[in-house]
Order: C-alpha cells, then sequence, then structure tokens
C-alpha cells in the first residue's frame, strides 16, 4: 500500500495559500463546482478531505448540515477554530466512521488525488451514502497533471514529457505573492477515475471541465486548458 501523504506538514502554509482571498485557483472555480456540480443541501453532507475548512464554510452558507473528515490533527485544528459550532472529525477516509447509508451527499474536493487508497476510499463514500445520494468531485485534471506550459506565455504549448497513463506521484513546490506551499499526491488518468467508481457501483451524472472565472492574464492559459476535473456521481 502506497504511504499516507502528511499534510500536517504543510498545515500552515496551506492555511495561508487558501485563506488569501483571490490567491488560490479555487476563488476562480468554486461557482461553478457549486452551481453546476453540487445538488442542493439535503439531510447530511459528508466532505472527505477538509483541510482548513473552507469547503465546508462555502456549503454550509449553501445551507448544508456537514461532517467534516480530515487526517490532519493541525488543519482540523485550523477548521474547528474558524467553525467552533462544526463537526469535524480526525479519520483516513479509506476507513470511515460512520455508519451504512448515512448521508446524502459526500463531497470531496481536491482530496481524491492525494489518498493512498483511492478505490477504499470511493467504496467508503458509496457504503455511508444512501441509495440515490450523491458524490461530487473535484480533482486536478488528469491532463494538466501530466505535464506542464513551456512558458509563462498566455498561447504558451503545453508539454507532456512522460506519459499521460498510470498512477504517478507528483510534488511541486510554488512561490507567489509571498506565500508557498508544496503539494504532493498522485496523477491519475480520467479512465483510472472512472473505473474506480465503476468498481463502487457509482454512475457518472455530470462531468464538467470548468474554465475560471478570472479573465485577467493570469489564467489565460487555463482558459486553453482544463485546470481541474468536477464530476457528479449517484449511487443508484
Ligand atoms: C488539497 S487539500 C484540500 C482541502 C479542502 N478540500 C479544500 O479544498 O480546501 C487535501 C486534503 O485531503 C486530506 N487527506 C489526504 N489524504 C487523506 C485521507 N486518506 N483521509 C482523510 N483526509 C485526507 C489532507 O489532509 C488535506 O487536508
Amino acid at each position: 500500500m502506497e504511504e499516507e501523504i502528511d499534510w500536517d506538514q504543510e498545515a500552515e502554509n496551506w492555511t495561508k495559500w487558501a485563506r488569501t482571498p483571490g490567491h488560490d485557483a479555487y476563488w476562480y472555480y468554486r461557482d461553478r463546482f457549486f452551481d453546476e456540480i453540487v445538488p442542493p443541501a439535503g439531510r447530511c453532507t459528508v466532505e472527505l478531505g477538509c483541510g482548513e475548512g473552507r469547503v465546508v464554510r462555502d456549503l454550509q452558507k449553501r445551507g448544508h448540515r456537514v461532517v467534516a473528515i480530515d487526517r490532519s490533527r493541525r488543519l482540523l485544528r485550523y477548521a474547528k477554530e474558524s467553525d467552533p459550532d462544526g463537526l469535524y472529525l480526525i479519520a483516513n477516509a479509506a476507513r470511515l466512521p460512520l455508519t451504512d447509508a448515512s448521508c446524502d451527499l459526500v463531497v470531496a474536493y481536491n482530496s481524491l488525488m492525494d489518498v493512498a487508497d483511492l478505490p477504499t476510499t470511493v467504496s467508503e463514500a458509496a457504503r455511508i451514502l444512501e441509495p440515490g445520494g450523491r458524490i461530487c468531485v473535484c480533482v486536478t485534471h488528469p491532463l494538466s497533471n501530466a505535464g506542464n506550459f513551456v512558458n509563462s506565455e498566455s498561447g504558451s504549448a503545453f508539454h507532456i514529457s512522460e506519459t499521460y497513463f498510470g498512477r504517478r506521484n507528483f510534488e511541486g513546490t510554488f512561490e507567489r505573492d509571498g506565500l508557498t506551499m508544496t503539494f504532493r499526491g498522485w496523477s491519475m488518468a480520467l479512465e483510472d477515475y472512472t473505473r474506480t467508481f465503476e468498481g463502487a457501483g457509482l454512475l457518472l451524472e455530470a462531468l464538467r471541465e470548468p474554465q475560471p472565472s478570472d479573465t485577467t492574464a493570469r489564467f489565460a492559459a487555463w482558459h486553453r486548458m482544463p485546470m481541474f476535473l468536477t464530476m457528479r456521481l449517484v449511487k443508484p
């Protein structure tokens, strides 16, 4: 079994990165996720890999009652500090401390490419969903994970130097406007995700390759290439 990624190490960096207004790409992609992928609030929403809690807070604003899961103690401390009444549980998403059919929505926002055991994590998500329940997913787009833009020009070519296929480790440190963040995770092909969902008995209901809401030069290249892939799956 692959090793879990230790997000405790990056907890401070991630919290600053995620909370600085306009800094992370989330600010420019979240609306399409909430508007086109996430269904209206039902009885219970579970977020897998909540980190410092920004998605939980955005779900709550839309009326969701959320149970949030993460395996990073430090990130959960930040999440709880900013939402003292919220329900945050420390757990591995591959072994959820929740009973069968206990929720009607699972959200996994940029966390499935971080978990060590994707098939077990997705099966666990399916187990805790009631029949007819949905899982809403955002991952970094498998194509954008496969290579890099050659330069920072808006019309830059995109170069895939190795392969699009197969599960591969990625690690990259980014510095912008005085903030630094090291991202680690696994890159996979689209087929790896859809085969995993098939294996858990989930049916694909919607898939989007959103473009960012920002139209300035900063995101120009991302109007030509998808940065994220979002999906909604249903448990029959
Ligand atoms: C990129 S962060 C995303 C956090 C949050 N969803 C957001 O978008 O702000 C990925 C999160 O997944 C969590 N994570 C990774 N593997 C996990 C696992 N096996 N079980 C539970 N949480 C996990 C990490 O601790 C981290 O907080």
